[in-house]
């Protein structure tokens, strides 16, 4: 999937650790985004299909659930709450957290332990802009990905539930786009790893991994990352455009999984090995660009000092926040038979990153329905 880093077959670093390298690439990739506009040459073929046979009956359940579940995000969201960002950022300032890491880089000797209260807060602030963008840009990804998929799948059923995708996730852009305009102080450009992620899904010609790279890991770990902004969010209109995102991103995290179970269990263990080593390597681009290299940097600051701070200085609470990112990811990998596929090589990576003790938790093809904030809403209303 990109040669320029680590390949999937080399060791990796030893549990969560980051070596000297790692460290540096991460901090390079941090540095190569330029330009307003993006392009990469879609690859793979476009399939009709003449068999409209409705023979699948866990896309079709999944389809009537998606009909039902459409949302306006220009009327069902309360857009005309204020929102004080201020005071968002002043409230992650003051948290045990925020301190705890400002004690670690002062041992680190990271310049930031020399910042100001004003230094911080627009710190806070950026990083808020920051978040939020990454989550826009992935959605616009999403957005292209399913629009590949409608072409590309050659089951009738799949065409009909990945068109209703294309209107979420339309609808996803649109209110994080909004958000970001009218609530928020700025749209921060694409994080380097998302970014090469979504072209390497993207630019492959094979369909199933337009499915694995999308809707079981991006889409996976964004439906864990929504969870942990959504619980915390501060302020109500995000609450529930979270709620209502990630009622639509559950549907979208299942419907990878009954495409691909099928798909998968004919598969020889060769073609199954190039599925896990694409699995390995888009854990580790998501997991990369969890460290918000960016925004050290526009703020004119040396991440190194500061990644290593995230990593060898981090507490229990924020190992298991970190894990957590992907708990819904590795479940899903296994119901999947990616795990143990072949010699259980994807099982070994998953361990040394620690993070297959999620292997038994629930996957997402089990709660998309009791997700469905939209129609519990509806229902109470
Ligand atoms: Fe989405
Ligand atoms: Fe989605």
């Amino acid at each position: 999937m990109d040669d320029s880093r680590t390949t999937a077959t080399d060791a990796p670093s030893e549990g969560d650790r980051l070596t000297d390298a790692e460290v540096e690439e991460i901090v390079a990739l941090g540095r190569s985004v330029t330009g307003d506009v993006h392009t990469v040459r879609s690859a793979g073929e476009i399939a009709f299909t003449w068999d409209y046979a409705r023979s699948r009956p866990g896309l079709s359940k999944l389809y009537e659930k998606a009909k039902g579940s459409q949302w306006n995000g220009s009327t069902d969201l309360p857009w005309n709450l204020d929102v004080d960002q201020e005071k968002m950022a002043r409230a992650m300032i003051d948290s045990p957290g925020s301190a705890r890491f400002r004690e670690a880089a002062a041992r680190h000797r990271s310049e930031v332990s020399r910042w100001d209260e004003a230094q911080w807060m627009r710190f806070e602030v950026e990083n808020q802009n920051g978040t939020l963008s990454q989550f826009l840009h992935g959605e616009q990804g999403a957005l292209l990905c399913t629009s590949k998929l409608v072409e590309q799948v050659p089951w009738i059923d799949a065409k009909y539930y990945a068109a209703t995708q294309v209107m979420d996730e339309a609808r996803h852009v649109e209110v994080f786009a909004r958000y970001l305009d009218e609530k928020l102080s700025g749209h921060h450009p694409i994080n380097p790893h998302l970014g090469r992620l979504l072209d390497a899904i993207l630019t492959d010609e094979r369909w199933d991994i337009t499915y694995l790279g999308m809707q079981i890991m991006v889409e996976g770990l964004a439906l864990a990352a929504f969870g942990f902004i959504h619980a915390m969010a501060p302020e109500p209109l995000l609450t529930k455009l979270l709620r209502y995102v990630m009622s639509d991103e559950a549907r979208h995290v299942a419907f990878g999984v009954l495409s691909l179970q099928e798909l998968y269990a004919s598969m020889t263990a060769a073609e199954l090995r190039e599925r896990q080593e694409f699995a390995y390597e888009a854990v580790l681009r998501l997991r990369d660009r969890w460290f918000h290299t960016d925004v050290w940097e526009q703020m004119g600051v040396d991440p190194r000092p500061i990644v290593r701070v995230m990593i060898d200085e981090q507490s229990d609470e924020e190992r298991m926040f970190r894990t957590l990112l992907f708990s819904k990811i590795v479940p899903n990998c296994k119901k999947l038979g990616l795990l143990d596929a072949g010699d259980g090589w994807l099982r070994d990576r998953f361990g040394e990153l620690g993070i297959l003790g999620f292997e038994d938790w629930t996957d997402t093809t089990d709660e998309y329905e009791q997700l469905d904030e939209v129609q519990k809403d509806r229902a109470a209303g």
